[in-house]
């Protein structure tokens, strides 16, 4: 086991694309890290350039203590688990998870052992003898995991090893993925587009856009203080709602303006980020997670709004569509207010595969509300708005920064 790390690491392939950015990454000895993003932002690339599948174009890579710029793949001491298993069909699965093993001359008492405990680990005990065909696609997978385990490598690098699997089943070889690689604390690279994998197996979550690393952090921070317009979009489902609003204010309060509706923001919000203020009198971005909205009906009057964080306004509109999720109700509504169209959401939307279409329409933004099961609201009713204004996000309008301390609107480097 080992850290790794990536310094300044950059690919430019053979035919011009550059495939990643300057990316700097350190990842602890045991730590899983997730590497999340859009089809094609360079998660990829980025993993087999750990692996040494792929030459590296600029900076360096280092595992345990040593620079592995020009270490060739083989030596390189980490096992990868691909999307697709590539297993032998032809051989038995100890065969197939003892195969490196033999490749390399392991006495055969020291692979039985090995692949024994390997197989005990995955609950593969009693399918040894059976060839790949006779086995379901889950336990494929485990395998190749097995394949991995085996080589007790410095580390892990895993990409996309789930997508071939339906949904339930991606659920639970995801918890069976995150236990193995607790028990046996080896350092784990794994790569995803599927940010709820990302948020439940990653002690820490690298989101990639079009190369460049937009924010590494735990789960929950990535979730509660998004660096960006593009993390905040990207991470989160339903996605986080972004408008346009603008914001007036003095010294003590700030009042917020999205689509000809108000809303106050208690203290709390202008002191927790004190660069707000060099927004007065300015547009900028505003976030409001799905679950930060409620039915204005039900807050207040029997414990709805005990959770919020001390604001509240409301927004009125009417539904434009209800989903009943069993634990909680979805509410589709509009607010006539201008869509946020940035680098960031464009990208969010061609990865949804949705198009933003809204200055055809005028300006209207669509937002999901995450109700209560409570809630008596159907589609098509006028419906109030309940919104935690104490929790509400912003954004710079230019650079899509998230607004916090410091200085105001602030850019990024990756900003074209
Ligand atoms: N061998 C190659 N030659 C040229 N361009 C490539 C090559 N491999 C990948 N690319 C390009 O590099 C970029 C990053 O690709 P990569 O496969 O790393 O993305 P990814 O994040 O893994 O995407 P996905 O989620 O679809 O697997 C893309 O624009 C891709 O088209
Ligand atoms: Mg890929």
């Amino acid at each position: 086991m080992a850290e790794v790390a990536l310094r300044g690491v950059g690919k430019v392939y053979a035919d011009g694309t550059r495939a990643v950015t300057d990316l700097d990454l350190d990842i602890a000895d045991g730590e899983f890290l997730v590497l999340v993003g859009p089809s094609g932002c360079g998660k990829t690339t980025a993993l087999r350039m750990l692996a040494g599948l792929e030459e590296i174009s600029e900076g360096e890579i280092a595992i345990g203590e040593r620079v592995v710029n020009r270490v060739p793949s083989r030596d390189r001491d980490v096992a990868m688990v691909f999307q697709s298993y590539a297993l032998y069909p032809h051989l038995s699965v100890r065969d197939n998870i003892g195969f490196g093993l033999s490749l390399r001359k392991v006495p055969k008492a020291e692979i039985r052992k090995q692949v024994d405990r390997a197989a005990e680990i995955l609950g593969l005990s009693e399918y040894l003898d059976k060839k790949p065909r006779n086995l379901s696609g889950g336990q494929r997978q485990r395998v190749a995991m097995g394949r991995a385990i085996v080589r007790q490598p410095q580390a892990f690098l895993m990409d996309e090893p789930l997508s071939n699997l339906d949904a339930k089943l991606r659920v639970q070889m995801r918890a069976e993925i995150a236990r193995i690689q607790r028990d046996l604390g080896v350092t784990t690279v794994y790569v995803t587009h599927d940010q709820t994998e990302a948020m439940t197996l990653g002690d820490r979550v690298a989101v990639m856009k079009k190369g460049v690393l937009q924010q590494v952090a735990p789960p929950q921070e990535l979730y509660d203080r998004p660096a960006n317009l593009f993390v905040a979009g990207f991470i989160g489902s339903p996605a986080m709602n972004l408008l346009k609003g603008s914001l007036s204010g003095d010294e003590g309060a700030a009042r917020l303006t999205v689509g000809g509706q108000d809303l106050d923001l208690p203290a709390s919000v202008l002191e927790g980020r004190p660069a707000l203020r060099g927004y007065f009198g300015k547009d900028l971005v505003v976030g409001i997670r799905p679950e930060d909205m409620e039915d204005a009906a039900l807050v207040g009057a029997d414990g709805g709004a005990t959770a919020t964080a001390g604001g509240g306004g409301t927004l009125v509109s009417a539904a434009d569509l209800v989903e009943a999720m069993g634990s909680d109700v979805l509410v589709h509504f509009n607010v006539e207010a201008a869509q946020v169209v940035t680098d960031d959401t464009r990208e969010l939307a061609r990865d949804a595969g949705t198009d933003v279409l809204g200055a055809l329409e005028g300006p209207h933004t669509d937002l999901v509300a995450r109700f209560s099961p409570r809630t008596a609201v159907k589609a098509g009713d006028p419906v109030t708005v309940h919104v935690d204004t104490g929790r509400l996000h912003f954004f710079d309008i230019e650079s899509g920064s998230a607004i916090w301390g410091g200085d105001a609107g602030s850019s990024r480097e990756d900003e074209e």
